[in-house]
């Protein structure tokens, strides 16, 4: 059974992540690994503990990881998930409290100690990722597999029309991470666009879930009723990193191509680009699994199915 370390940033798409992941047999979360992007680190850091509390799952450890990116100035998304990063709902004050290892520590102790054991599934900028393999480089052969919510290849970006907004938080750590030689499948928004969760469903489950499916309820209502509106959406949910973490367990949710992709650091209009060289006689040698379509429908079947009976 793969077991997975979720770097994260809750965000409300985060939280859902982390729910699929509490609710799915097949996997083990091992850890979870907090990093600075929808909102700060102390944010995304108490938000972790928080929704783990909420799930009952207080055994599971919590490291807090960077607050700043590499080098560039930082970028949030508090817009879209709400001043606290949960769509501005206060849930109880977390039972639990962070280990005392730096995230980037506990990533490469847990890899060391299980050679092909560990799936990273980071879903928020990738800075505790980069300083992980710079700092233990070892770890990129002992990984089983870094599955990575990030980038978009063939469709617009979600923060620039070029750049996706966990690369573009964070592109120097992307580029490290992409350049690292293990083996990474990239969830980018070409597939996660696609992934969509409609208000109807969310009111479903919370009428015939648990208190973990009312809490989302809660979470989502700041991006329907408040950030959707302003782009012309009162209904649709994108669950990006809800696939990805799918897709570190059940990957033929998705179809795969392998692609050669790197990302833009100079561009001063496209910083933070994916650039995916599609089928392309110049193409260096793939470095990734480039996600290129998705079952929408069985993925949402399974995430209704999951989280409704989990909790
Ligand atoms: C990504 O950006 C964040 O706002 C979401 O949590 C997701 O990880 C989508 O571009
Ligand atoms: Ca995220």
């Amino acid at each position: 059974m793969p077991r997975i370390i979720l770097d994260t940033d809750p965000g409300i798409d985060d939280a859902l992540a982390l729910f699929l992941a509490l609710a799915s047999p097949e996997v083990q979360l091992a850890a979870v690994t907090t990093v600075s992007g929808n909102v700060p680190v102390e944010q995304t850091t108490l938000n972790a503990l928080t929704l783990l509390t909420l799930a009952g799952r207080s055994d599971i450890p919590v490291a807090r990881g960077c607050a700043l990116p590499l080098l560039r100035t930082p970028i949030d998304a508090a817009h879209v998930h709400g001043s606290n990063g949960l769509g501005g709902i206060h849930f109880p004050t977390p039972t639990i409290t962070p280990v005392a290892h730096h995230a980037v520590d506990l990533i490469i102790e847990m890899v060391m100690q299980a050679p092909g054991e560990i799936t990273l599934v980071p879903i928020g900028p990738l800075t505790n990722i980069a300083l992980a393999v710079r700092k233990e480089p070892r770890i990129a052969e002992r990984v089983r597999e870094v599955v990575i919510m990030g980038g978009a290849l063939r469709v617009p970006g979600n923060v620039t029309p070029m750049a996706e907004f966990n690369i573009a938080a964070d592109p120097h750590a992307a580029h490290i991470v992409l350049h690292a030689g293990w083996p990474i499948r990239l969830v980018s928004l070409d597939t996660t666009t696609c992934a969509i969760l409609h208000r109807s469903q969310v009111e479903e489950l919370a009428a015939h879930g648990n208190h973990v499916t009312t809490a989302m309820r809660q979470m989502m209502a700041h991006y329907f009723d408040v950030f959707g509106p302003q782009h012309g959406n009162q209904d649709r949910f994108h669950m990006h990193d809800p696939l990805c973490l799918a897709a570190a367990f059940q990957p033929d949710l998705i179809t795969w191509e392998p692609v050669y992709v790197d990302v833009e650091l100079t561009g001063t209009l496209t910083l933070g680009t994916t650039v995916g060289y599609f089928k392309r006689a110049d193409a260096p040698a793939p470095n990734v699994l480039a996600s290129v379509a998705v079952d929408a429908e069985r993925f949402i079947r399974l995430y209704m199915e999951r989280v409704r009976v989990a909790f």
